[in-house]
């Protein structure tokens, strides 16, 4: 790939984002602009990339430079882009070896603009990003608000974090037909239900499964809605998140959004019951000297309840965490609840289930077959979800 990197305070952020980039095995050729080497040099770039850092349109790397790096790209990537870059960018300007090699590649480009706040919201900076993003087809990533360099200014300006900008590379390389434009719903963790302000029936949930999936699906081009119960994890960068408490509260966001839906996947682990008489204020030791009893009364099946709210023709997709009988239980569940598929997985097995980072499934169709899975990582899992989804998108779609 091509890092651009352009004159802004930010470019101190590229650095991270070449040494990430590198290290997940991108072969990362950065390209420095003449403003870029007032804030980075050259050689800290190739300190992280193992490469040397390209600066000059007429070098000794010959005339066609710009060609050669824009063919051989899979995609490019500015960060940060400047206004004047904007500027050029959107004129197809070819005065840099930068802006060149833009308009001699046809890679996917993202662009991820930084300055001040003032300068972000310009008439002109703006049809100038209206203009790369509608015309020439350039993904832009942020800015969002938040501390800008020169301590003022509350406005959008700011560069998205590295990390943020490895996940857009990756929506920009991992597009797929299947998921491109569709809505999906992901419900992830656990829910937790008050016995009082301070204490709550819960499970163990990490909401790992169901963040991975929202990722992925990010990256396969879909539009995510993540309606996620307490889970400490950082939001998935480009998903939309519903944070709701409890099942209560899923179960009124799932259907706030699940007729817009094209893929619904139930990934949360939601508590089956709820105390029946939360108390408003905290329950005293000295209350209860013969022990607490706490009545439990049933929540309701968010998948289940969804059924008739789904828009026709959209695919369903529940888990099934069991401890017994597990193929049963889950076909069981996959005509309960009216599912495509349940990815089914066994809480006593090793590497499978809540709080690990791998897991181990098997996915259950309603024709009755099954299909394990070997033990993977979650990230891989949720791949591997995504396919068959994909699939099934592309059935339905006659595709
Ligand atoms: N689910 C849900 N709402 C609930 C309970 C479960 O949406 N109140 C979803 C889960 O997200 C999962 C699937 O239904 O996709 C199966 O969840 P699980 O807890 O295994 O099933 P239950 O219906 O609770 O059945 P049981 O307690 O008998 O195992």
């Amino acid at each position: 790939m091509v890092l651009g990197v352009t004159g802004g305070i930010a470019a101190y952020k590229s650095i991270q984002l070449a040494r990430d980039l590198t290290r997940l095995g991108a072969e990362v050729q950065v390209v420095l602009t003449r403003s870029a080497q007032k804030f980075v040099a050259p050689l800290t770039f190739e300190g992280v990339t193992g490469r040397p850092t390209l600066t000059d349109l007429f070098s000794a790397e010959g005339a066609a430079l710009h060609i050669r790096l824009g063919r051989e790209a899979d995609v490019i990537c500015v960060a940060p882009a400047t206004a004047d870059f904007l500027a050029r960018a959107a004129q197809g300007r070819a005065d840099d070896l930068l802006c060149t090699t833009l308009l001699a590649t046809r890679a996917p480009v993202v662009l991820c603009p930084a300055m001040n706040d003032k300068m972000f919201s310009h008439r002109q900076v703006q049809a100038n990003l209206e203009h790369v993003h509608t015309e020439l087809g350039y993904s832009v990533e942020g800015p969002v608000a938040g501390a800008l360099a020169v301590g003022e200014g509350e406005g959008p300006g700011r560069m998205i974090e590295p990390s943020q900008i490895v996940q857009a590379i990756g929506r920009a390389l991992g597009r797929s037909p299947d998921f491109t434009g569709r809505r999906v719903l992901l419900t992830a963790g656990p829910t937790q239900e008050p016995i009082d302000p301070v204490r709550y029936v819960g499970n163990r949930s990490s909401g790992r499964m169901g963040y991975a999936l929202a990722e992925a699906a990010w990256r396969r081009g879909a539009e995510v809605t993540l309606v996620s119960g307490p889970s400490s994890l950082d939001a998935p960068y480009g998903v939309s998140i519903v944070r709701v408490g409890t099942a209560v509260e899923m179960d009124r966001a799932v259907r706030d959004v699940i007729a817009k839906m094209d893929v619904s996947i139930f990934a949360a682990a939601v508590a089956d019951f709820r105390p029946t008489d939360p108390k408003g204020s905290k329950v005293k030791r000295a209350a209860s000297p013969e022990g607490l009893a706490v009545h439990l009364e049933e929540n309701p099946d968010i998948a289940k309840g969804s059924r008739d709210v789904r828009k026709p023709g959209s695919i369903a997709v529940g888990f099934a965490l069991e401890t017994d009988d597990l193929i049963e239980n889950a076909r069981g569940k996959l005509e309960r609840k009216g599912l495509d598929l349940v990815v089914a997985n066994d809480a006593t097995e090793d590497g499978a289930g809540f709080g690990t980072d791998t897991n181990v499934v098997t996915i259950v169709r309603p024709d009755g077959s099954t299909e394990p899975l070997p033990l993977q990582s979650k990230a891989e899992v949720a791949e591997e979800i995504l396919d068959r989804v994909g699939a099934l998108l592309a059935d339905r779609s006659g595709g």
